[in-house]
């Protein structure tokens, strides 16, 4: 996560970001100007992140991650990049404990976690979940997942691993494979991406595309998407190959899952079709969609990006409750 040092010396001056107070529910309230200082805020933070700089910043204040769905990486990156800045951490990852239970409705749960803490981080099955917790919250709401909607949190860190590898988001062709209608963190990452001079190609099985909506929206808005079924003339082009899992939790029925299941898997065979300085993302967890053989290969960043959720978490954390790099 150290910055290379040609990077380091190419940093501008650090832009003002502060997010104070507001709310990180969705990646439309972004601007190109704020992702663009959240990158710069979060390169900032790696020192502290890595561990090699102290930083109590938000000492006396608490976090609180309620966690309806599963999750390993975005709750524990939040929670370990509040204690990095000195804060607390209050919360729960299984709603089956809490009064959640005993029917307590979403709005009644954030009105009280609201009264213990400074900011909200929430992940929750259902689409605009995290916009109703923000209605009813008078602290700042994270959006850490909400259903099939957006992962606001995760397209900073895929941005971030991007600019990181490339030094520029603008310029490359992004190729976006898998469960494209059910997978929230592309939804995040292609209306983001809308913002910069890219080119997106969208690869899926054919009832998994990219939602309309979010597609018209990203034409509509001047950005080049394309739609194809040809994986390996789609790769030969690409200079990221951002691999997502099917998302069996969103099927209702079973059988619809099982017919998509395994239809695409990355192997060191297929990336020798694409360039050489190709990286292979995926906002994990994976399944069986990238081959375990990859993981040694020149390609894969999928760890590495997992691991910048730290610093952009820090950037997030600190920019909402007045923290410093
Ligand atoms: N990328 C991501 O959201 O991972 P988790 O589900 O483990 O949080």
């Amino acid at each position: 996560m150290t910055a290379p040092a040609n990077l380091e010396m190419q940093r501008p001056s650090p832009r003002a970001m502060d997010w104070r107070g507001r709310d990180v529910v969705s990646i439309r309230d972004f601007e190109r100007k704020d992702i663009d200082a959240f990158l710069e805020l979060a390169e900032r933070f790696v020192p502290a992140a890595t561990g090699q700089k102290h930083n109590t910043s938000l000492e006396g204040r608490i976090l609180a991650t309620l966690f309806y769905e599963p999750s390993t990486r975005t709750r524990l990156s939040f929670e370990a990049a509040m204690q990095r800045l000195g804060g607390g951490v209050i919360g729960f990852s299984d709603p089956s404990v809490t009064s959640n239970k005993k029917g307590e409705t979403l709005a009644d749960t954030v009105r009280i976690v609201d009264k213990l803490s400074d900011v909200i981080v929430l992940r929750h099955p259902k689409e605009g979940s995290a916009r109703l917790a923000a209605e009813y919250a008078e602290h700042p709401v994270v959006n850490a997942g909400d259903g099939a909607g957006e992962h606001p949190t995760q397209t900073l860190l895929d941005l971030f691993t991007i600019q990181h590898e490339f030094r520029k988001i603008d310029g490359h062709t992004i190729l976006l494979l898998g469960d494209l209608k059910f997978g929230r963190t592309v939804h995040s990452l292609v209306t983001a991406l809308a913002h910069y001079s890219v080119k997106m190609i969208l690869v899926s099985p054919p009832n998994l595309q990219l939602p309309e909506e979010v597609l018209h929206e990203c034409r509509d808005r001047g950005a080049t998407v394309e739609v194809t079924g040809d994986l390996e003339a789609a790769l030969a082009q690409a200079d990221v190959l951002y691999v997502t899992r099917i998302q069996q939790e969103r099927f209702a029925d079973p059988e619809e899952y099982r017919k998509v299941a395994g239809t695409y898997r990355i192997t060191n065979a297929l990336l020798k079709k694409g360039k050489r300085n190709l990286i292979v993302m995926h906002p994990l967890p994976r399944v069986d969609e990238i081959h375990p053989e990859v993981d040694a290969s020149p390609h894969a960043r999928y760890f590495q990006q997992a691991a910048n959720g730290l610093p952009v978490r820090m950037a997030i954390l600190a920019s909402m409750l007045g923290g410093k790099a």
